[in-house]
């Protein structure tokens, strides 16, 4: 859009240099207050931690330190209120921030700059922003979890169809797939603590990109901020956006996890399994069709996921090829990545919220569980047992399936007498390997379905996930 606008262009900080004002639509195409005013917080904590360290090394007068230091406060203030007036003429947050202080406290607004740049400036923003957010996302995904082991605990027992191909495999419980889930999301979980372990070394101090000529303290700024240690090289200080990218991995892979959760959710509440049902709060109706209860959230969730994977394509591209040192370019990193964050944070909490409420039908599972020949591969590892190999044992037990498919009736329809037509090495201990129970009992081993491994499990991981 290039209407006319009758912002004072002539007034910028950079303005010295200049003959003539910017294009007003330059200016617009070129502002990213409009979105990284949300870096204000840590603009300002930044921008004390700078000041503090200046006074500190003789650079700002502690009169100048005093009135900066107060000046932020009302600044943050002024953010808080509402009452501050962001102007697009002042570019972004950085300058708007700096620009106001100097109408509030003078020239010594004006030294605030001294020995850093915006370069350092919004690496450092950026760092201790998604450093928050990262704390937040945490906290919600080990909610999430936390509902998902403890529903797990209470269905160690819930026997139901395990799938591959979607097609019924073998029995397994509820729990046990639930905590499949949790896995996945333990190691997001992990990536993400990952992300914020590498991003946690301060810019402050790279200036534009070669360092400063002032006697700056570095390690001073690093501390004040909570960072770990400074960078160690100023020009990939200014460059590297690593961190954000790292995040948007992390991110795209969580949400790629929600969304196999969301796509079974959606399955399983279909009218032809109806293995769960999702409360109605959590759920929409249609404006045609009475009958319809959607269920929208996990929908939602599972779509999601498609621009997760698009804030990842658009970062990586952004810095593909681009040289040394900060470009302008970095000015898109922030959009995306702020979505992410917000999409991220906003499935964790929904999923957060509907998980503990989610009501299996256990009957349902269980007669499901005893469809599609479930418990084939147990009768295959009974004949094993009884010394047959376990391909001719594989070969009898076809037979079998097929006999049951022609006569329309399950491997718990088959008396003694008629398996025995098919193998003479089965005897009436058969059974116990053909009940759902026996099967799902039976794989008591480490990471295996059997209940008491899924009890286990389930209390591990609540410890685990408690524990953090
Ligand atoms: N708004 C800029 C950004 O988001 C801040 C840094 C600008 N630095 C510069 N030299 N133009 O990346």
């Amino acid at each position: 859009m290039s209407t006319s606008d009758d912002t004072d262009n002539t007034s910028t900080l950079w303005g010295g240099r200049f003959s003539e004002a910017t294009d007003a639509f330059v200016q617009r195409f070129t502002a990213s207050e409009g979105f990284d005013r949300q870096l204000a917080q840590e603009d300002i904590e930044g921008s004390m931690a700078h000041a503090t360290m200046l006074a500190a090394a003789g650079i700002l007068s502690d009169h100048e330190l005093t009135a900066i230091t107060e000046g932020l406060a009302s600044i943050q203030n002024e953010i808080e209120q509402g009452s501050f007036e962001w102007r697009v003429d002042r570019e972004d947050v950085h300058m708007n921030i700096e620009a106001r202080l100097t109408e509030l406290v003078g020239d010594a607004g004006k030294k605030l700059h001294t020995g850093r740049s915006r370069n350092d400036q919004v690496a450092t923003d950026i760092k201790l922003w998604l450093r928050r957010a990262i704390e937040s996302i945490s906290k919600e995904l080990t909610r999430l979890q936390l509902g998902i082991v403890k529903l797990a605990e209470a269905h160690a027992h819930t026997v139901m169809p395990g799938f591959t191909h979607l097609q019924v495999a073998q029995p397994i419980t509820f729990g046990h797939h639930l905590l499949a889930w949790n896995e996945m999301l333990e190691r997001d979980w992990g990536r993400l603590q990952d992300c914020r372990y590498r991003l946690n070394q301060c810019p402050l101090g790279a200036a534009a990109l070669a360092g400063t000529t002032f006697p700056i303290d570095r390690a001073m700024t690093s501390d004040a901020l909570g960072f770990d240690a400074p960078t160690r090289n100023s020009l990939d200080s200014v460059s590297d956006r690593d961190f954000a990218i790292e995040f948007c991995a992390a991110a795209a892979i969580t949400t790629t996890h929600l969304s196999r959760m969301a796509e079974e959710l959606v399955i399983w509440t279909s009218a032809q399994f109806g293995f769960i049902d999702i409360p109605d709060r959590f759920c929409t109706g249609s404006s045609i069709m009475p009958q319809k209860k959607n269920p929208d959230v996990p929908e939602l969730v599972r779509g999601k996921s498609g621009r997760m994977n698009g804030h990842l394509i658009t970062l990586l591209t952004l810095m593909k090829s681009q040289p040394l040192a900060y470009n302008k370019d970095n000015q898109e990193d922030k959009e995306p990545l702020f979505d992410a964050v917000t999409t991220l944070f906003d499935c964790l909490r929904a999923f957060a919220d509907m998980v503990p409420a989610l009501e299996p039908d256990q009957e349902r599972m269980r007669a499901a569980a005893l469809q599609g020949f479930s418990t084939a591969t147990d009768l295959a590892d009974y004949l094993v047992r009884k010394g047959l190999p376990f391909r001719d044992a594989h070969e009898v037990v076809g037979k079998v399936v097929g006999h049951c498919v022609s006569k329309d009736i399950t491997l718990e329809d088959l008396s003694l007498d008629d398996l025995q037509e098919f193998s003479d090495a089965i005897g009436d201990d058969v059974f116990s390997v053909l009940t759902l129970e026996g099967s799902v009992a039976a794989r008591n081993h480490l990471g295996g379905t059997a209940p008491d491994q899924v009890t286990a499990a389930a209390k591990a991981a609540l410890e685990s996930v408690s524990n953090r």
